[in-house]
């Protein structure tokens, strides 16, 4: 019987399938398990199941000891993990793409109309008591149809975003490292562009790109000039790939029309300057915050955790 460290509340039927066989210890507190508890728990466990909000470097690797085999994450995003730390210790880390990309393409979809609709500004104005009523020119917003969508990072999910937005009528521009299928390219009509290109003609740019060192602020200030006046910007992927002063500071100036957030730089806080500005919608990182989505991440991990266990290979390792 292994020892499997689970480093946040995870839904039950992961934690089913992982007693069936294991001894697992899960941190059941509400609130995130600290550090100097997680170094402590980790020592001389077999499989370590994380969340995204643990870092897990060389030093929790080597708290945790050297029969450590897996690290399982319970998210795609895998930015809180020394993935080549991991693979020095021969240690597997696997994280769960798939299951998660239909709910965050509609947390994207959803902040790109709550954006260019102003459903953000409307809720708060009738929220904050203010008078108003229908109006000619009150509260207008910008419609999608025959608009360009720039998906930045054409993975599942931006994909299944392009997916929604051309059932909305848009045209579709990506900017990826690798070309998609052709199949999936005519089916959307999308052509692939350069960043810059994209920035240039896009009405709204969704970001999906994977964090890392190349995409850190790869939205900063010169980017967000690039873009039109008339343009919005959405991010569901990480919050660093933005940078949220030179954000805030464009939206302050009316650089671009708006913005829609779901990840922050510095989770879970917001810059202050974009809770000042009317002009984003700011949603806390709810992407594959669904009961189906979070069970179906948890059980992945725990497949992924049991079959590296078992000494076979993991459904979605991290490559
Ligand atoms: C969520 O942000 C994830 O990466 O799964």
């Amino acid at each position: 019987m292994s020892r499997i460290v689970v480093t946040g509340r995870i839904p039950e039927p992961a934690l089913e399938k992982l007693r069936t066989t294991h001894d697992v210890d899960a941190w059941e507190g509400s609130d995130s398990i600290s550090r100097l508890e997680l170094l402590r728990r980790v020592a001389g466990a077999d499989a370590i199941v994380s969340l995204l909000t643990e870092r897990i470097d060389a030093e929790l690797l080597d708290a945790a000891g050297p029969q450590l085999k897996v690290v399982a994450n319970v998210a795609v995003g895998y930015d809180n993990i020394d993935v080549p730390a991991c693979t020095e210790r021969g240690i597997t880390a696997t994280n769960t793409p798939g299951v998660l990309t239909e709910a965050t393409a509609d947390i994207a979809f959803g902040l790109i109309l709550m954006t260019t609709r102003r459903l953000g500004e409307g809720e708060r104005l009738i929220r904050a008591g203010q008078p108003w009523k229908w109006g000619m020119f009150f509260l207008l917003g910008s419609g999608l149809q025959g608009k360009t969508l720039g998906v930045v990072g054409m993975g599942g999910i931006g994909q299944a975003t392009a997916r929604r937005a051309k059932a909305f009528g848009m045209e579709i521009v990506y900017q990826s490292r690798s070309e998609i299928d052709p199949a999936t390219a005519t089916e959307l009509g999308a052509r692939r562009v350069e960043l810059d290109e994209l920035l240039a003609i896009s009405d709204v740019v969704s970001l999906h790109c994977p964090y890392g060192p190349s995409t850190h602020h790869l939205i900063g200030a010169e980017q967000l000039a690039a873009m039109k006046g008339t343009a919005y910007l959405v991010n569901t992927a990480r919050g660093a790939i933005v940078d949220e002063a030179a954000l805030a500071h464009a939206l302050r100036e009316n650089q671009i029309a708006g913005a829609g957030l779901d990840v922050f730089e510095q989770e879970p806080k917001v810059h202050p300057w974009l809770l000042e500005v009317e002009n984003v919608a700011l949603v806390p990182h709810l992407g594959s915050a669904t009961v189906e989505t979070r069970t179906a991440m948890a059980v992945l991990a725990a497949e992924n955790t049991l079959a590296v266990l078992g000494g076979k290979q993991p459904p979605t390792p991290i490559t």
